[in-house]
Formats: C-alpha cells, sequence, structure tokens
C-alpha cells in the first residue's frame, strides 16, 4: 500500500514536470514516444532518467536524431523508426528528441 502511494505521488509529479516544457516536442511525446519512453517498455529509456540517457548524449544529439527518425536496435531493444508514428514530420520527432534529452540534464 505504501509503495502505491509513493508510486502514485511520483506519477503525479513526473505528469506535473512533463506539461510545464517546451510545447512540440512535449506534445509530440506524449502522444508517440510516452508509451515506450515514458514507462520503460520495451526497453526504453526513460524521460527524465539520466544514467538511461548520459551515454545516449553523449553520441551527440545528430546521431540520437538519426536514431529516432530511421529506428535503432541497440542492447535494450527496439526503437521504431519515428516510433512507429510514419505521419510524423522530421522536426516532430527531432523536437521530441530534444525534448526529452532537456528533461535528462
Ligand atoms: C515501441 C516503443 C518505442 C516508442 C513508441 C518510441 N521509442 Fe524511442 N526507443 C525505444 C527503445 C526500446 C530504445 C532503446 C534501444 C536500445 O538502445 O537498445 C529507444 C531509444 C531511443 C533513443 C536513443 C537512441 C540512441 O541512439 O541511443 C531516442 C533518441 C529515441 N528512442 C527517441 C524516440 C522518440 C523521439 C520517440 C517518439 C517519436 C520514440 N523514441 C518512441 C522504444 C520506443
Amino acid at each position: 500500500m505504501k509503495n502505491l502511494m509513493i508510486a502514485t505521488v511520483a506519477t503525479v509529479a513526473l505528469m506535473a514536470s512533463v506539461t510545464t516544457a517546451q510545447a512540440d516536442g512535449q506534445k509530440t511525446f506524449q502522444s508517440a514516444c510516452f508509451a515506450c519512453h515514458g514507462t520503460g517498455a520495451a526497453g526504453a529509456p526513460m524521460i527524465g532518467h539520466k544514467d538511461a540517457w548520459a551515454p545516449r548524449i553523449a553520441k551527440g544529439i545528430a546521431t540520437l536524431e538519426k536514431h529516432a527518425l530511421h529506428g535503432f536496435k541497440g542492447k535494450k531493444g527496439v526503437m521504431p523508426a519515428k516510433g512507429g508514428r510514419s505521419d510524423l514530420s522530421d522536426a516532430d520527432v527531432k523536437a521530441a528528441v530534444a525534448y526529452m534529452v532537456s528533461k535528462a540534464k
């Protein structure tokens, strides 16, 4: 029960922090990336987890953008091209990458 309370509070805190950042990247993140990157599903690095993101950010933003746009298979799992949302523009996906990176700093 206590753990459930902590999890609930943590979720509310995460949602609150998510609603205060850059508009476009955030919107795209919530609609297209949250399913995996908001939960860690499929082995995705979770938003806000500095340890999970630091080695990725070290590869450079251009590499992360390329992997988000065209897909990437790493040690943890498979990142589908554009998160499986081929309807998104490249700019939308890049904004979502920037949003996740901004949350890992
Ligand atoms: C179906 C689940 C899923 C969705 C949806 C998804 N991702 Fe991912 N993503 C992954 C997984 C799994 C990895 C980790 C792959 C690995 O390193 O093994 C990943 C990794 C990444 C990385 C790091 C790539 C690298 O080179 O380390 C970026 C950037 C990224 N995703 C961006 C996005 C963006 C932006 C979206 C939304 C448009 C998105 N992802 C949607 C599963 C997903």
